[in-house]
């Protein structure tokens, strides 16, 4: 028997044993405003309960949607002979990567031809803010003082959570708001960012903004660029709605092609969770563009890479094939891509028609209100001004779940829910004052 065995008398053997777990004093974490009303939603057992709470596209019947185009590109992945489950490089499969910049950046991008873009595979936007964000707090990190990072009010819950995680301290926010009209609060907007200091981060939703719904229009968006370039800003846009504002992909690219063209540093991330009904896969990159300004374009696109990587290594090691696979066999392909084109144009013609519904139910009860930001406001969401109080009135008694801000996903109503959500919200508006 081992020397050390024989030493440990019998009463510390017990008091061992007996001691509290090490994870006793673990205390329970709140849960996520977004995921955590979804979670309340699947464990409602009442049959004729409504999620608009998670932002996920469901077909006219209320269904998860496969989009044709993604299932025919899987079988395409599988019948080609040579497919396998090796590892994906550190940065993601290279092809992907290609696609992906173009896509957002346009091909004609003079950022692409000079080599100014490095796009890496991430999983999805959730990743790719958290990759870039890291690189962004060690790469200021070496020159000792960190720079503020600035997130709309309100924005996406995740936003908040993922700058400190990062290293970079509490998010700054700027208005973005307009209570009132529902719209973009640009003098409010302007303002802020005016006030930020060099080298502050900003974070800007491409396109349908998460949870408002209310993006600037374009020449609005030039007053932005010129902001940026002038209080030398660096933009790090989330785009995870692309083709869902207007149904057109690159008319929803507009905002981010501005920045591009104005040659300034920027950060971009991108998701294929929404447009190509991905979610679960987890597809999405990261691009970091140097501005035109660069000194030493292919050293520090190589550096910036390298970095990049050795943030991924040891986060996880490398991304998941699967996805990247497919949004290659779609953007890599006319026929897919024409077909994808046609799938998005129609999920975002659908939410149109229940954003008029909506509008058209709740004008025709006469909820009090003036409901037309609804039609107004554009991708996914509606911000619809409904209070806490009111969600929780519309959950408890009719077992419609929605984000606490009142966010309505506008991709959970159906032709048969709209009149049943237009009464409750009648209802709870006149209930609950
Ligand atoms: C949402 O905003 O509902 C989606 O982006 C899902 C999520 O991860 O929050």
């Amino acid at each position: 028997m081992p020397a050390a065995l024989t030493t440990v008398a019998p009463s510390a053997m017990s008091a061992a044993v007996k001691a509290p777990g090490f994870f006793d004093g673990v205390t329970l974490a709140p849960s996520d405003p977004i995921l955590g009303v979804n979670e309340a939603y699947l464990a409602d057992e009442f049959p004729g309960k409504i999620s608009l709470g998670v932002g996920a596209y469901r077909t006219e019947k209320g269904l998860p949607y496969v989009l044709p185009v993604v299932k025919r590109v899987e079988q395409q992945i599988w019948e080609d002979p040579r497919a396998n489950h090796e590892y994906l490089p550190i940065d993601g499969l290279p092809v992907f990567q290609r696609l992906a910049t173009e896509l957002i950046f346009g091909p004609d991008c003079a950022a692409i031809s000079d080599g100014r873009i490095v796009t890496v595979q991430t999983l999805s936007g959730s990743g790719a803010l958290r990759i870039g964000l890291t690189f962004v707090a060690r790469y200021y990190a070496d020159a000792s003082s960190l720079p503020p990072i600035y997130i709309p009010s309100p924005t996406w819950n995740n936003h908040r959570d993922i700058v400190p995680d990062a290293g970079l301290g509490e998010a700054r926010t700027f208005r973005y708001l307009d209570a009132k009209s529902g719209g973009v609060d640009m003098p409010g907007l302007l303002a802020d960012l005016s006030d930020a200091p060099v080298g502050a981060i900003v974070i800007l939703h491409g396109c349908a903004h998460n949870p408002t719904g209310a993006d600037p229009t374009l020449a609005e968006w030039r007053d932005i660029v010129s902001l940026v370039r002038e209080r030398r800003l660096i933009p790090f846009f989330d785009v995870a709605y692309q083709g869902f504002a207007s149904g057109d992909l690159d008319t929803d690219a507009g905002s981010v092609r501005l920045f591009a063209d104005a040659g300034v540093d920027m950060l971009l991330s991108l998701s294929f969770a929404k447009n190509m009904g991905l979610y679960g896969e987890r597809i999405g990159s990261l691009s970091v563009v140097l501005s035109e300004h660069t000194v030493n374009v292919p050293a520090t696109a190589k550096a910036v890479r390298s970095q990049l990587k050795a943030v991924i290594r040891p986060m996880y090691s490398s991304p998941p094939a699967h996805g990247a696979r497919i949004v290659a066999g779609v953007l890599g392909d006319a026929t897919n891509f024409a077909a994808w084109k046609e799938e998005l144009a129609g999920m975002a013609s659908r939410i149109g028609d229940m954003r008029t519904a909506l509008k058209a139910a709740l004008d025709a009860n006469g909820a009090p209100g003036d409901w037309t930001r609804i039609v107004k406001q554009q991708g996914m969401f509606s911000y619809t001004g409904l209070s806490a109080a009111h969600v929780a009135y519309l959950r408890s008694k009719y077992h419609i779940y929605m984000t606490s801000d009142g966010r309505v996903s506008m991709a959970g109503l159906t032709t048969s829910t709209v009149q049943r959500v237009a009464d409750a919200i009648k209802d709870a508006v006149e209930t609950v004052v």
